[in-house]
């Protein structure tokens, strides 16, 4: 167990002033015992927290689970050794955050994993969802833009099984994990996934019925460049459905708005005309942040 090697270290580490000085010895012993209590019992209430969550929360989180186990064909024991490691400091330009990010095969597994219980991203389902039910079209052409694991092109598939899509990612980590999550999933023969940056769409003008940018804008230092491409390959009348982090300064991050405000000017600046926006704040491990979500129509 690891408490019994943790004591083992512990004890030969402190020996050797065991034996000089018994008392001061002892007396650290207790006070670094004291502090660990604390800290494992502030670790207990946290884990409590999260067993007193409901069943629907539950359900989830091991559907999301299972999904990334089976996808990556490996056993729960070996996914921490899937964590993606941290942006070199200061790495700041998209050509590094590619190569070190989204080109490496763990990538698309723990953006998938954040669907579990990271709040933003559930929200992000539920704006989504939200905004479907609106859309009654029997048939629709949608695509994804920058659709990192698949979660929501899969979401959008088995909610409206008579919808195709298209989707477009710059990682083929992310093509790759999202057609076997498509394919898990049994709705791989309505879409076409492609290696490709948003900024240069190899669409044609006026194809879809529906794009998504879901969290893609703000990784390229110029959104408006990555928005107008997705405004050309929509048809007239067409909807889109976005969403930009204000204020969420991590290094992936290349573009930073400052306020929804800021956010709003850029749909208005590519003549997209916004139905329903949201901006709700959220407190996390980053920092707080406000996430806006907004579904829009070709002007
Ligand atoms: C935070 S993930 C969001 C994934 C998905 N939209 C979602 O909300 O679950 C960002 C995705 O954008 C992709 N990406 C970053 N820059 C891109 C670009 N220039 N063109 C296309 N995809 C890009 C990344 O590879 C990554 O999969």
């Amino acid at each position: 167990m690891v408490f019994e090697a943790f004591e083992r270290q512990f004890e030969a580490l402190l020996e050797e002033k065991s034996r000089k000085y018994p008392n001061s010895a002892d007396y650290f012993r207790h006070s670094f015992l004291r502090s660990i209590t604390t800290q494992l019992e502030m670790m207990l209430a946290r884990l409590r927290t999260e067993i007193d969550k409901d069943d629907a929360y539950w359900e989830n989180c091991e559907q999301v689970v299972s999904d990334v186990l089976s996808v990556m064909e490996i056993k729960s024991d070996e996914l921490l050794s899937l964590e993606v490691s941290d942006l070199p400091h200061g790495v700041r330009d998209f050509k590094t955050i590619k190569e070190k990010l989204y080109d490496t095969a763990a990538y698309p597994s723990q953006e998938h994993l954040y669907y579990r219980n990271f709040e933003p991203a559930l929200e992000r389902l539920r704006f989504l969802s939200k905004q479907l039910k609106k859309l009654s079209e029997i048939d629709m052409q949608f695509c994804d833009l920058g659709f990192g694991p698949g979660v929501l092109t899969q979401f959008i598939l088995e909610e409206k099984p008579a919808w195709t899509a298209s989707g477009i990612d710059i990682s083929p980590e992310c093509v790759h994990y999202a057609n076997k999550l498509m394919k898990l999933k049994g709705v791989d023969e309505r879409v076409q996934f492609t290696t490709g940056d948003i900024r240069s769409l190899p669409y044609a003008d006026n194809t879809f019925d529906l794009v998504l940018a879901m969290e893609v804008l703000e990784h390229i230092p110029d959104p408006l460049k990555g928005l107008l491409e997705a405004v050309r390959v929509l048809k007239p009348g067409g909807y889109a459905i976005t969403s930009i982090p204000v204020q969420l300064p991590i290094p992936m991050h290349l573009y930073v708005p400052k306020s929804p405000r800021e956010v709003l000017d850029l749909y208005e600046d590519v003549n997209l005309e916004v139905l329903d926006f949201s901006a709700k704040e959220f407190k996390t491990k980053m920092g707080s942040f406000v996430a806006t979500f907004a579904l829009s129509v070709k002007g």
